[in-house]
């Protein structure tokens, strides 16, 4: 019998696949609400991917994204997201991947990404390390915001209340630079592959966060909601980095949260080019 990272990393090539061909042919989106796309290219992944768990695993809990999931009072709950980054995906943007992560009584066992367009496939079992394509992957070793690079992401609801755009501003003035994928998986596999110092979002779901959060935390680096409490997966935000970085950023977060702005925001009639 395989392990559950080795059946994981089977659903998800296998999903992946589904979805590339999808994602060939270019498919159609519909609003779930105002901004937030769903396509066929998300129901038939989710559909592959609850029906093998459910053949490997037919005792266990399923939490996936787009409903059909089912809570089968196990302490096994596998979380599924069947495609991240759907809206990159239904406009052709090639920055998308399929996600799986299972959780015993609230411990993260086993989590993959993976990602077709650049054939990667992140994986981590609970002590055992996480691994890119094979190869173990760590955490950068860059100890201040102001010599990393970042990224972070923007929910699909509630838009107009989310304040991110103050944390983005504040930390794109201080740092190298921050980077919006419109993949919180891809973003969570950047840290845990030392890419990426750190990553941060307000108002993820647990299907968007649980493998990147196991491969963060496996390849080292770090875990907390923005104010450095515990992260759980109903944390309003989520914070990951390398470890280094994690004090100087909880620290920025908490200046910006008290409007101390380091930056202030620029007039558009201040623009000018370099030459
Ligand atoms: C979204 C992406 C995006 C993040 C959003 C998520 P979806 O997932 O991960 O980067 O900013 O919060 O909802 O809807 O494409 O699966
Ligand atoms: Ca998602
Ligand atoms: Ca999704």
């Amino acid at each position: 019998m395989a392990s559950f990272v080795e059946a994981a990393v089977s659903i998800a090539r296998e999903a992946g696949n589904l979805l590339r061909y999808h994602f060939e042919r270019r498919v159609a989106f519909e609003l779930k609400s105002a901004f937030d796309l769903v396509t066929e290219a998300d129901r038939a992944s989710e559909k592959l991917v609850v029906e093998r768990l459910g053949q490997l695993f037919p005792s266990h809990s399923v939490v996936a994204e787009e409903g059909t999931g089912q809570e089968r009072g196990s302490e096994y709950r596998w979380y599924v997201d069947p495609l991240d980054g759907t809206t990159n995906f239904a406009h052709g943007y090639p920055v998308w991947n399929v996600t799986l992560a299972l959780e015993k009584n609230g411990e993260l066992l086993a989590g993959v990404i993976f990602d077709p367009t650049r054939d990667e496939l992140f994986a981590a079992e609970k002590g055992s390390g996480a691994y890119l394509n094979g190869a173990r992957m760590s955490v950068s070793k860059i100890a201040r915001v102001e010599d990393g690079l970042f990224s972070t992401g923007f929910p699909n609801w509630n838009r107009s209340e989310n304040p991110n755009i103050l944390f983005f501003h504040q930390f794109a003035m201080a740092s190298h630079g921050v980077r919006r994928s419109g993949s919180a998986a891809i973003d969570l596999s950047g840290v845990a592959s030392g890419r990426l110092e750190g990553f941060w979002e307000i108002g993820l779901n647990p299907w968007d966060l649980a493998a990147g959060k196991l491969l963060v935390e496996e390849a080292g680096g770090v875990c907390t909601d923005m104010d450095g409490q515990p992260h759980h997966m109903k944390s309003p935000h989520i914070l990951v980095d390398n470890g280094l970085i994690h004090e100087e950023m909880i620290q920025f977060f908490s200046e910006i949260s008290q409007g101390r702005l380091r930056y202030p925001l620029p007039a558009l009639s201040q623009a000018k080019s370099q030459v």
